[in-house]
């Protein structure tokens, strides 16, 4: 009886959301019947806070204009507001800027609320005191994706107390171009991680239900190709086959599509030639027809307009406008004045856009708004503001810096290091916060260091309060250029009396173009200290801070440990000094190839001449010769791999094998473990990678404990893109590759 009444509650419950969503529907078709085209192209317009704000570009403090503000939503009817002026503002702020934009929304003839979207990167990156957290790049080295979706959990509620329901994330580039500058925001050169960790996060951005105040919308980025420009140079062409797109870069947004993301930005660039925003074919063919996303497409900062004035394939703005909505964009983010609105009405008028695309855009715009709620209460819940700043975010943002520390060298087991060395910590990010969180770091650049929390740590502040005064010295200055963090004679005589060096380099914040580089390899003032620390005779310690892997190739033979700390956010400085000095024994491991040079970039995922070179009349086995490899990562324990066990040698197209392991810590700490699953192809009509990774477990184990992990491998596993664009796993013997360990099964279609 009881179970019979839950089941009719179930099924109530069910119907009324389902009739709920009906009614919605309704209520935006009688919306969509009632709007004037001015209405309607108003919904599809973006600008940015500068346009309603006091002072317009020179506005400091975020607050608004009414005059500006009556323009644009009563006039000009906008239906979407992003960004922030200048730097990041408190809670506070941000939620009476949201009740004052949504109070004029009530002036409004059909009084449709504005959606405002901000980027919540890596934590919100623009309420002052936000929870930050490591970047993408090091999100993928912690190889967690659980940290992945607790730390989206908190953007979520840190922008959803701010008011805001839109989150411009996750960034589901994948990064095979270490010198873009966009490098830190992808999770790495793997398809593979990169579909899991996007779906970890945009699961976690909406899963509770757009309508409560813990979610937000998330956004896909950038759509598509765009982390695959030729020169590194960010929005600059990409040169792609389609089967090279398929395989490595769209699998990240067809996975995302199918978690339910709600929104997508697209890139901001060309692919062979034709602007992203102008293709009808990725837009609507690829994106709608192919892959079935329901929901808004919105453009990136400018791109319409930059159709007409930089990718010059518009002869006019009005030409751009038609060409980017007739390929399927739903909102513009024009962002920095009204212009797009009274093209696009000419547009219209001269039906060079048909009204049908117009009323499709303004649906799903409609469909947005109401699925996060505004129509139910457009102002910053109430219930939302308690969760800004909770005391546990900051424990998570430990946890998860704790887990991108990646180790790249311990010789003779220089670390950890005894806490009463006497140390001396050198270099320009020992006193840096921005050479520690990098971009979107509540500014665009995340270079402003007043605008940090102020109970941010640096390094040196990190170390010197885990070992004391006493036992460190420092040549360094506060802020990552100071000449005195350059002072390689300084350096040397401070080094007399120390045991060992710890020596910080790597890059400064920047985002998007002006992190544009010339070489990856690290600048040489930076190098010239490396080498002075090395010819002092004392152990050097060398810490990276770097959203990209610059090259340290001349400098790594005289280090004695390497540890790559990334841009970890927050807590970068606290972890950093606990892997030192072993209070956190690190599992971080890499997501991208170390590489070693310009000339030496070859991926992990290579293929069989890539890996087997062509000498002359020789062949010789030196394809993959990065400095580090993919996956590599050590830890202060040991950890040993049993042989592979399969439950059968043979996969058929609708069964699975059971692939298990043991793992042992054979070491004296306990550490966590990442255990990955690869697979090769040894034959098969499109040349094969020579690995690829499918699939990974974490896992913690005590000194001595062992433990049996287990994957399942079905054909999807084994797949690749075949000359017609298919994803298909032909018949043939594969590996299967687990640590130093391999077996062979056959795969009989
Ligand atoms: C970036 C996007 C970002 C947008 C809004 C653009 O410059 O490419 O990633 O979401 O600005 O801030």
């Amino acid at each position: 009886m009881k179970k019979f009444t839950l089941a009719l509650l179930a099924v109530t419950l069910a119907s009324q959301l389902f009739s709920q969503t009906a009614d919605e529907k309704k209520k935006i078709e009688a919306l969509i019947k009632q709007m004037t085209l001015e209405e309607k192209v108003g919904q599809m317009t973006q600008v940015t806070l500068a346009v309603v704000a006091k002072g317009g570009w020179a506005n400091q403090d975020g607050s608004l204009d009414p005059v500006a503000l009556k323009k644009a939503i009563e006039d000009y009817h906008v239906g979407s507001i992003l960004n922030v002026t200048t730097h990041a503002v408190d809670v506070d702020t941000w939620r009476s800027t949201i009740t004052q934009i949504e109070d004029e929304s009530k002036n409004t003839r059909l009084k449709i609320p504005v959606i405002y979207g901000l980027d919540g990167i890596h934590g919100q990156t623009y309420t002052l005191n936000s929870t930050l957290f490591p970047q993408n790049i090091g999100m993928a080295a912690t190889r967690n994706p659980d940290l992945v979706a607790k730390a989206a959990k908190v953007t979520a509620a840190e922008l959803r107390a701010s008011g805001v329901r839109w989150n411009f994330a996750p960034v589901l580039d994948c990064g095979r171009q270490p010198l873009w500058s966009r490098f830190p925001e992808t999770y790495g050169e793997d398809v593979y991680i990169g579909k899991t960790m996007g779906v970890a996060g945009v699961t976690a951005y909406e899963e509770d239900g757009l309508k409560t105040p813990t979610a937000v919308a998330s956004c896909m980025k950038h759509y598509l190709g765009y982390s695959a420009s030729r020169t590194g140079k960010d929005r600059t062409p990409v040169y792609m086959p389609e089967i090279e797109m398929r395989e490595y870069y769209l699998p990240q947004f067809q996975a995302a599509v199918k978690a339910g993301s709600s929104t997508i930005m697209v890139n901001s660039a060309e692919i062979n030639g034709v602007p992203v925003h102008a293709s009808k074919y990725l837009l609507t063919d690829v994106l709608r027809g192919q892959l079935g996303f329901q929901g808004l497409i919105v453009t990136d900062w400018e791109d319409i307009k930059r159709l007409y004035d930089r990718h010059n394939v518009a002869s006019s703005p009005r030409e751009a406008v038609a060409m980017a909505i007739n390929a399927g964009i739903d909102m513009s983010m024009v962002p920095g004045d009204l212009s797009f609105y009274d093209l696009l009405l000419e547009a219209v008028r001269n039906k060079e856009v048909p009204i049908s695309r117009v009323d499709d855009a303004v649906r799903r715009i409609l469909t947005l708004k109401m699925k996060v709620g505004l129509f139910d209460n457009p102002y910053p819940e109430d219930a939302s503001r308690a969760n800004f700043g909770k005391p546990e975010y900051q424990a998570l943002a430990l946890d998860a810096a704790h887990e991108t520390m990646t180790l790249l060298k311990n010789n003779s087991n220089v670390l950890p290091l005894a806490k009463n060395m006497k140390v001396l910590v050198a270099g320009p990010s020992a006193q840096s916060l921005t050479a520690l969180n990098g971009c979107w770091s509540y500014v665009w650049q995340g270079n402003q260091e007043q605008w940090y929390p102020k109970d941010s740590k640096t390094i040196l502040q990190s170390i010197t309060d885990k070992v004391g005064a006493a036992n460190v010295v420092t040549t360094t200055a506060a802020g990552f250029d100071d000449p005195r963090n350059y002072d390689a004679n300084a350096l040397k005589k401070a080094a007399a009396n120390v045991d060992a060096i710890i020596l910080c380099l790597g890059e400064n914040a920047y985002a998007e173009s002006p992190g544009n580089t010339t070489d990856l390899a690290l600048p040489d003032e930076q190098l010239q200290l490396a080498q002075a620390a090395a010819m002092t005779g004392k152990p050097v310690i060398l810490v990276l801070t770097e959203g990209r892997p610059r090259f340290i190739t001349s400098i790594e033979p005289s280090m004695k440990g390497i540890l790559m700390a990334y841009w970890s956010g927050k807590k970068t400085a606290e972890a950093v000094a606990d892997v030192l000095f072993g209070d956190y024994n690190p599992d971080g491991i890499l997501p991208f190839s170390y590489q070693r040079s310009m000339g030496e970039m070859v991926l992990y995922d290579r293929k069989p001449t890539e890996d087997v070179r062509e000498v002359f009349n020789d062949n010789v086995h030196t394809g993959y010769l990065p400095l580090y490899p993919f996956g590599w990562g050590l830890s202060y324990t040991t950890f040993e791999y049993g042989d592979i066990q399969l439950s059968s040698g043979t996969l058929s197209r609708d069964g699975s094998i059971n692939v298990s392991i043991n793992i042992k810590n054979t070491g004296q700490r306990d550490g966590k473990h990442t255990v990955e699953l690869y697979t090769h192809d040894l034959f098969a009509s499109i040349t094969p990678n020579m690995q690829r990774l499918r699939a990974f477990k974490k896992i913690a184990l005590k000194a001595g404990e062992e433990q049996t992990v287990s994957f399942t491998v079905t054909k999807d596993d084994l797949a690749f893109v075949n000359a017609e664009l298919k994803t298909v796993t032909e018949k043939g013997e594969f590996e299967i590759m687990i640590g130093n360990k391999k077996a062979k099964i056959t795969y009989t279609e």
